[in-house]
């Protein structure tokens, strides 16, 4: 089976490069189940409800999250109610919401999905590799398929999760920075692999913000509103290639597509 995994989707930008082309790539590719980062859909911090809506609407089957997770305070609601939205499985228990989740493709295959956030250069949580194997050992009992999104800055951890995991889990992407690294690979035991899928999103920005506030901030230090930019669209992502019987990734495809 073919599974789409689709990086931070940033704003109004991300969100129509979600409606350009997630149907098409659906279509073309056959592809069976749609996984995007959801934590900039809404002008960049967070997903209120309308983003939300917009994401299913294009097309998306389960909504991971991150850093940003609590910006827009609906998330809450949004995730108890709809079930198809998880944060990182490190935050603290008693946080609303879950780390993980199965899906049932339209085909009948359950795949599981874990979200999970990194210690490096971020707040700290709860180790996520602790978080990995008590969420791991809770999906193996309904599927062999799982995929992990680790939202995480630094590749070093990104890699060791990798490792960790190589052959326990169907793929591993990272998410987060924002730009798209070239490293997707098999690992030995069959687990997929990118250090991070890029971002859905303006094209000509920094990470998706404006580029002047950002250069004046590297120039004096003082605090800066960071606004969205708009413009020109681009769509990051990576179709792992999943056999449904072994979970093991049998191939993977980089997908970095600009508007013209
Ligand atoms: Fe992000
Ligand atoms: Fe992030």
């Amino acid at each position: 089976m073919k599974i789409l995994c689709i990086g931070d989707v940033v704003s109004r930008t991300g969100r129509d490069m979600l409606f350009k082309y997630v149907e098409e790539l659906k279509y073309k590719k056959n592809i069976d189940v749609v996984i995007a980062n959801g934590e900039n859909a809404t002008h960049g911090r967070g997903m209120a409800r309308n983003a939300y809506n917009e994401l299913m609407l294009s097309g998306i089957d389960i909504i991971t999250m991150g850093n940003h997770t609590w910006d827009c305070r609906e998330i809450s609601i949004i995730m108890r109610k709809e079930g198809n939205v998880i944060r990182p499985a490190n935050y603290a228990e008693s946080c609303p919401g879950k780390g993980s989740m199965t899906f049932t493709s339209k085909s009948g295959v359950k795949i599981g999905v874990i979200n999970l956030i990194g210690r490096t250069f971020l707040e700290p949580h709860d180790s996520p590799f602790e978080a990995a194997d008590r969420e791991i050992e809770k999906l193996k009992k309904q599927t062999d398929i799982i995929l992990v999104d680790f939202h995480a800055e630094a590749t070093s951890e990104k890699l060791a999760m990798c490792f960790y995991l190589d052959g326990r889990v169907s793929a591993v992407f990272g998410t987060h920075t924002h730009v798209q690294t070239a490293d997707e690979m098999i690992f030995p035991k069959g687990t997929g692999y990118i250090s991070d899928l890029g971002m859905t999103g303006p094209q000509l920005s920094i990470l998706g913000r404006t580029p002047s506030g950002i250069i004046q901030r590297f120039l004096d230090g003082m605090p800066q509103k960071f606004e969205v930019e708009v413009g020109k669209g681009q769509f990051c992502g990576c179709i792992f290639d999943i056999d449904e019987n072994s979970g093991k990734c049998t191939d993977i495809e980089r997908l970095f597509l600009r508007e013209e």
